[in-house]
């Protein structure tokens, strides 16, 4: 087995500067170790020379064991994304009560189709340089195993943790050996079957981090940071330390930077300890620049510790400085301005990478999202990834950060209902304090959905869950994403949280709000439209579970589920009524597994439909709706279906056109056909520009905008495709950081002999990759395609899919190179550099 070893020499204090001057944050903390002084705090990600097999294997825990014959993998790794696809994976017989099933009825494709469930064991080995056992403390965090992972150091167990989606840390200082070389650390996971409603991944799909520090030192989110008062003029920012180790008598001096790294304000503290209360200290920051999501303004306090002259630690602790509030009648302010959410549920799974947490494929998310003017994010139904709550305070997007999808009552027979008991309490307090200092985190979310929520006495168990989150931070509220309306109006549930979230059931939003005493309602999931990227049907119907014989829905954006609706209505609600708080979409993202309305023995549908964006990454028609309505520095001109309809020639084929403009005219090789203005004549005419009578004839499709005053000042035409030429290769970016984890995303399309795209082309595309970089994955975001992720070669779906290409951690140039039959090979050239 191939060893980590990791030595950090350094001189701690130059580096501690040097960081903070590039604006980079350090939220668990920061990280270094230097010999030449006492302060000995050092990190390590545990990423490479790791090995893996998918069985369980009795012996693999102990020293001795011999895992030369594994699979040599670098983490994040998820063991299932590799495929196959099969009906038989993770078959479920179940009624789906959520969606109002009453008859068990076989589910296909529910958790992806891919072979998630098992046993799996991951080893590696790494070295502490300079170990002292007597003065040092070595902790290991991951930041997420999946699941009921069982952590093994130099044979011993050293913990365990269920829920696949946590983080957690355990002490290993005392199994480390005395010389500090050769660890042997083992991890066993284990998914049973039926254990989730979506696709969870499977294994080491987070990092997994060593921290040093001396014996006296700041535990793991031992620092919190809260902002009692915030006004333009002045914020004050209390800091607690919590110190572990035997010393009482500390000095705390810390400095607070902001994001340039000037030096705001600084205090030199020393304090008795007593009682386990932490270290406090008080400062106050002159005109604060204000966090929100269009100015993510962050600041960083960095503490160092002392013990009489010594230096013990140091640690940085990244804050963002906003004030929130919520008023019954009146909805959600920041920094005192009324605000609706705009916001999304995402899952945690990143489509063709599967759940292997990739911060530049988080980084692609939240851009598509913040383009489309999302503002928040839903962390459905799971704790996320920290890399995305870091993004999320950087880029600007406000987090609902969620727990579960199950408390004591089961939704899946092997659910998270079998630990609620046991381990509710402690996911709780990690949750809580790994993401309590992140100013991106606006409310906490005690459950999705639970079947709690229709007994008698599920008030008490919201009520325990709640209470945790204010014991642990009593800075946000508290919210739950609720479903049987009847139920929790009826039973005292819905009073019972904070900030009542209704999932869908827009048609009783009002009286939720008369019958509840918050006087509020959050949209905490809304629409789970469905459709597929550039699939029309005809007529167009606005429908609950529309099905046809291709296992696809409609563009048109007017197919949904029975429980669920169409985006129009809650941008209705978010408008019309002070008292919602706003939304959060089903989903931003298609994701893996639950690929409803396709759900019930359908195979091969194995993906969601709901997403905004499809699961290559390209945006469905249904994100210029979105679009249209949330962006407001932008302006939104999209037309839709596509312009190819051979066959159909005079027949009925609707002109959709989802605009920012108050009105528009549509042409048709030139000819006008009629001028729409938004109105409030129906709900579809105030968020659509919809010409219901067009009749197909090849061409040109021009749309031209007006803006209030009548004046033209915007058009998009798009044209019938010719015969397809070639193939195109457009990245979202030209260069990559050589960290040999950077991504690039390329649109891959077939285009005519003018450029315009082929909308019908499915062919299959070849991908050749050479130099600084290598090919990670496609996608084409049709959810019936069995075509394996990581193998290069993929059909296009109606015109497009995505190749996803990995940097190396060296400089150099990528290039790809995309064949097909029948038209000319497209090649494109990437930079890869430090
Ligand atoms: C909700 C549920 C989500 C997802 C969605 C699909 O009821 O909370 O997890 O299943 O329905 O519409």
């Amino acid at each position: 087995m191939a060893k980590v070893v990791i030595s950090m020499k350094a001189n701690s204090l130059k580096i501690f500067k040097q960081v903070a001057g590039k604006g980079i944050l350090f939220i668990l903390s920061f990280i270094l170790w230097s010999p030449f002084v006492f302060a000995q705090r050092g990190h390590f990600l545990l990423e490479k020379n790791w090995k893996f097999i998918k069985e369980d294997v009795p012996q693999a825990h102990t020293i001795e064991y011999k895992d030369k014959d594994w699979e040599t993998v670098r983490i994040p790794h998820d063991w299932a994304i590799f495929g196959p696809f099969d009906r038989a994976h993770d078959l479920q017989q179940v009624a789906v009560t959520q969606n109002g099933e009453r008859v068990a009825t076989v589910k296909t494709g529910r958790t992806g189709g891919l072979p998630y469930m098992g046993v799996g064991w991951y080893r590696t080995s790494f070295d502490m340089v300079d170990f002292r056992d007597d003065t040092q403390t070595v902790n290991l965090v991951f930041d997420g195993a999946m699941s009921e992972a069982r952590v093994y150091v130099n044979g011993q167990e050293v913990c365990f943790w269920p829920y696949g989606y946590n983080t957690f840390h355990c002490d290993v200082t005392d199994v480390l050996n005395k010389d500090g070389k050769n660890n042997i650390l083992a991890v066993r996971l284990e998914n049973k079957p039926q254990s989730s409603r979506w696709y969870p991944g499977a294994g080491l799909y987070r990092n997994v981090h060593v921290i040093r520090t001396s014996n006296v030192h700041v535990p793991i989110w031992g620092t919190y940071i809260t902002t009692p008062h915030v006004s333009e003029d002045y914020a004050s920012v209390r800091l607690r330390t919590e110190i572990a180790g035997k010393e009482k008598d500390i000095r705390i001096v810390t400095e607070i930077r902001d994001a340039q790294d000037r030096l705001v304000t600084r205090k030199d503290n020393r304090q008795q300890l007593s009682h386990g209360r932490p270290f406090e200290q008080n400062f106050i920051v002159d005109n604060p620049a204000l966090w929100s999501p269009e100015n993510p303004n962050l600041y960083t306090a960095f503490s160092r510790i002392f013990v009489g002259d010594s230096l013990v630690d140091e640690y940085a602790t990244r804050f963002g400085i906003r004030d929130i509030k919520f008023v019954a009648d009146k909805g959600f302010f920041l920094n005192g301005k009324q605000r609706k959410f705009q916001g999304v549920c995402n899952h945690h799974d990143l489509g063709p990478l599967g759940t292997a947490i990739n911060e530049a494929a988080l980084r692609r998310q939240l851009t598509l999202m913040k383009e489309m003017g999302a503002d928040a994010i839903r962390t459905s139904h799971n704790m996320p990834a920290p890399e995305l709550v870091k993004l999320c305070d950087e880029m600007g997007f406000m987090l609902i950060i969620e727990n579960f999808d199950e408390w004591d009552v089961a939704k899946s027979k092997n659910g998270y209902h079998r630990f609620f008991k046991e381990w509710a309490e402690k996911d709780m307090v990690n949750m809580l304090r790994h993401f309590r200092n992140n100013p991106s985190a606006i409310m906490w979310s005690i459950g999705n959905e639970v079947p709690t929520q229709c007994r008698d006495e599920g008030y008490k168990v919201a009520r325990f869950l709640q209470d945790i989150c204010h014991r642990e931070d009593p800075t946000r509220p508290v919210t739950c994403g609720m479903d049987q309306v009847s139920c929790v109006l009826n039973n005292g549930f819905a009073a019972a949280v904070e900030i009542p979230g209704f999932n869908y059931r827009t048609h009783r939003y009002e009286e939720a709000y008369q019958r509840l005493p918050q006087n509020l309602v959050l949209g905490s999931e809304t629409a789970s439209t469905v459709s597929s990227r550039g699939i029309y049907k005809f007529p167009i119907e606005q429908k609950a579970d529309a099905k046809y014989n291709d296992h696809q829905s409609s563009s048109y954006d007017m197919e949904y589920c029975s429980w669920s609706n169409i985006p129009d209505e809650d941008f209705a609600l978010a408008e019309d009524h002070e008292w919602t708080l706003g939304q959060f979409v089903w989903t931003g993202f298609d994701y893996l597994g639950e690929p409803s309305p396709y759900d019930t023995d359908a195979w091969s549908n194995h993906s969601s439909m709901f997403g905004i964006i499809d699961l290559a990454s390209i945006p469905k028609d249904r994100y210029y709706l979105y679009k249209s309505h949330w962006n407001k520095n932008e302006n939104t001109l999209h037309v839709l279906p596509h312009w190819n309809w051979l066959g159909h020639e005079d027949e009925v084929v609707p002109v959709f056109v989802y605009t920012s403009y108050p009105s528009a005219e549509l042409f048709i090789n030139g000819k006008s056909q009629g001028k729409r203005a938004k109105n409030d004549a129906t709900l579809l005419e105030r968020y659509r520009l919809m010409w219901m009578d067009v009749r197909y004839e090849p061409g040109e499709v021009k749309v031209v905008a007006y803006d209030e005053k009548g004046k033209a000042v915007d058009e998009k035409v798009i044209r019938t495709a010719g015969k397809p030429q070639r193939i195109e290769l457009i990245p979202d970016r030209n260069v990559l950081t050589a960290n040999g984890k950077d991504l690039a995303y390329v649109n891959v399309r077939v285009v005519d002999k003018d450029g315009n795209l082929c909308p019908m082309d499915n062919r299959s595309i070849h991908f050749k990759v050479t130099g600084a970089g290598r090919y990670r994955a496609s996608a084409n975001g049709d959810p019936t395609s069995l075509d394996l992720f990581h193998l290069p070669e993929m059909p296009l779906f109606n015109g497009q899919l995505t190749t996803i290409i990995q940097a190396d951690d060296k400089d150099g140039e990528i290039l790809i190179e995309a064949t097909a039959k029948g038209v000319q090979k497209g090649r494109v050239k990437l930079t890869v550099r430090k």
